[in-house]
């Protein structure tokens, strides 16, 4: 589908650094000729491998989404991990735009306006409430190349058990390329909802949770 560059710089858990320039920007988050019509943005069978996984890190104490709740809550990633998080987890979303209506202290739900990019501004927050790892990381922000690889980063802070989750993982440039670049040799990684109208979802585990990084 892409014609991908296997670029030799070292970012943790990548075999190389995708990029699918010149052919294609490095920047864009969806090329429309690979359109296939889809119902349902977020569909029931991405909701429902979305949470088949989150409940199997019933100890997570931080789940962090990138791209918040751009649909109603039920038809979307952001109602599956604020409904069915454990109790004492914490919810942090990542959005350019404003999703302060989900916030929610008291049930320890919060979000930050900012680009994905700022991990910072994410990490600050994080120690601010005490929490030094992310257990939960679930990527669907813009869905280019680049993007998609900054994002990757976040799991520098990914705990040993912790597990990260990929939208869009059949068409979009980001997480297509992304995907693929993960190593296989400290990972555990499968695609689902690749067949049908449905954009996919993808699961990553680390294989050896002390020795991965
Ligand atoms: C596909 S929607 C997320 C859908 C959400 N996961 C759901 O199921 O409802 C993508 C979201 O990412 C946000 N977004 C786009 N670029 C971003 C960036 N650079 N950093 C953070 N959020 C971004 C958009 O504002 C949008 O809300």
């Amino acid at each position: 589908m892409y014609a991908v560059k296997q670029l030799p710089e070292k970012i943790a858990g990548l075999k190389y650094r995708p990029s699918i320039e010149p052919g294609r920007s490095d920047d864009v988050d969806f090329y429309g000729e690979f359109y296939r019509p889809v119902p349902r943005e977020f569909s029931v069978e991405d909701q429902r491998w979305l949470l088949h996984h989150l409940v199997q890190v019933p100890q997570a104490r931080c789940i962090v989404e990138i791209g918040v709740q751009r649909n109603s809550l039920p038809d979307s990633s952001t109602g599956i991990l604020i409904q069915h998080k454990p109790a004492h987890a914490t919810y942090i979303g990542i959005d350019v735009e404003d999703k302060s209506h989900l916030d929610d202290p008291a049930r320890r739900v919060f979000t930050v306006k900012a680009d994905s990019s700022d991990r910072q501004a994410v990490f600050a927050l994080m120690d601010r409430l005490g929490l030094p790892e992310i257990d939960f990381l679930f990527i669907d922000g813009w869905h280019s190349v680049s993007q998609c690889v900054r994002d990757w980063r976040y799991t520098d802070r990914l705990s040993a058990g912790g597990v990260v989750m990929l939208h869009d993982t059949n068409v979009h440039p980001g997480p297509v390329t992304l995907f693929d670049a993960i190593d296989e040799k400290r990972f555990e990684k499968v695609k689902y909802c690749t067949e049908g109208p449905d954009w996919g979802i993808a699961a990553i585990t680390p294989l050896r949770p002390p020795e991965w990084r």
